[in-house]
């Protein structure tokens, strides 16, 4: 979320899709309509339950015995490599902060659309109410209002972005950050050991790590065969924390084995996901994976997603211990800031903002 030039460009008119459910209920506007390729195939949506993505136990790895311990860390090994993407139980952030946060956010979505437009997100700005990643008059839009803040380092929050309503919304939203925060923590640790490296890898490189949080809100659509939630995309961060509303639809969906795959949230769990940071970091090891939302034709559906990443004056690139003759690195040197810069300035495009990192490797 590194502050970005107000691009000249025109992205035209973008239709706020709360609105449109109210306005014209039934209708999809042109605008939301994917091409034939890039529409969701529902059937596909029907759980497969044999291929849910892993469950860790953080619970095995903070206070398990000795067996618990290895075992939970194998399979956190094998679900970063094998599906860059599982869900966290006994995750230790309080669930009740999980629901008020649910609620504050809920309430915020539902305001009159004059009160959410007090803190709009700009052209060329990833924060506030709107939809990011759009640039340009022609492109596809995302059946979805997004709500985006950045939290820490503290400079690159907005304080005139931060909603006066509802009335605890910030304080919830903080309190519920710095316990996000303390599971990324964790679980970078755990994700180093698995790697055989040192426990705070990851924690002293990162310096003060980027924290940001964005709630998509996602309205029942008439024709959820038609339009997507949220684009084919990885996320830019090292890892991302995805929650979602009780009583939501079920909407994620990872790019795995050429297939969509659905994820069924089992209840008070958190989905995480490898980000593209980890994915250049391990040099590929683990991948930073595919992912999309559809819509629901009856239920809308809240997510409330995290994203942890280094700081910007980091410099990232394969990390030497897993780069070896058999793995030749794959990515290049860069500056963080500049990856998210260039991250922001795209749009979403399945993992096209990886190439900004990528060695190209023909030879
Ligand atoms: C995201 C994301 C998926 C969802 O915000 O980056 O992937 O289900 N969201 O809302
Ligand atoms: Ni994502």
């Amino acid at each position: 979320m590194a502050p970005v030039p107000v691009s000249p460009i025109s992205v035209g008119h973008i239709d706020d899709v709360q609105e449109l459910r109210k306005t014209i209920p039934s209708r999809i506007p042109q605008r939301f309509v994917r091409d034939r390729i890039e529409r969701p195939r529902l059937f596909m949506t029907n759980p497969t339950p044999c291929k849910n993505i892993p469950v860790i136990d953080l619970s095995n790895l903070q206070k398990g015995s000795k067996d618990e311990f290895r075992a939970e860390l194998l399979q956190l090994s094998a679900s970063c490599e094998d599906w860059g993407f599982f869900q966290v139980i006994n995750h230790e952030v309080n669930l009740s902060l999980v629901e008020s946060l649910e609620k504050v956010a809920m309430e915020f979505f539902m305001l009159p659309l004059e009160e959410k437009q007090k803190y709009p997100m700009l052209p060329g700005t990833v924060q506030g109410y709107g939809q990011a990643f759009v640039f340009s008059e022609d492109q596809k839009l995302d059946w979805c209002n997004m709500f985006a803040l950045g939290l820490e380092p503290h400079f690159i929050r907005n304080p005139n972005l931060w909603p006066t309503k509802p009335a605890t919304f910030s304080e919830t939203l903080e309190a519920y950050s710095r316990e996000i925060r303390k599971l990324c923590k964790n679980l970078l640790k755990y994700i180093a050991i698995g790697l055989s490296l040192d426990e705070n890898v990851f924690e002293d490189m990162f310096g003060a790590a980027v924290q940001a949080v964005r709630m998509n809100y996602y309205p029942a659509c008439p024709r959820p065969d038609l339009v997507l939630g949220l684009s084919p995309h990885s996320d830019g961060s090292a890892l991302t924390v995805l929650q979602q509303g009780k009583g939501s639809s079920v909407g994620l969906q990872i790019f795995k084995d050429n297939t969509w795959v659905p994820v069924q949230p089992i209840p008070n769990a958190l989905v995480i996901n490898i980000g593209d940071t980890i994915e250049v970091l391990t040099n590929g090891r683990y991948k930073s994976v595919e992912h999309r939302a559809v819509t629901h034709k009856e239920k809308d559906r809240l997510s409330i997603v995290t994203f942890y990443a280094p700081s910007y004056d980091l410099e990232v690139g394969p990390m030497p211990e897993l780069v070896d003759e058999n793995e030749p690195c794959k990515y290049r040197r860069y500056n963080h800031g500049e990856y998210s810069k260039n991250y922001v300035t795209n749009k979403l495009q399945g993992k096209k903002a990886l190439e900004f990192a990528k060695i190209n490797t023909t030879n």
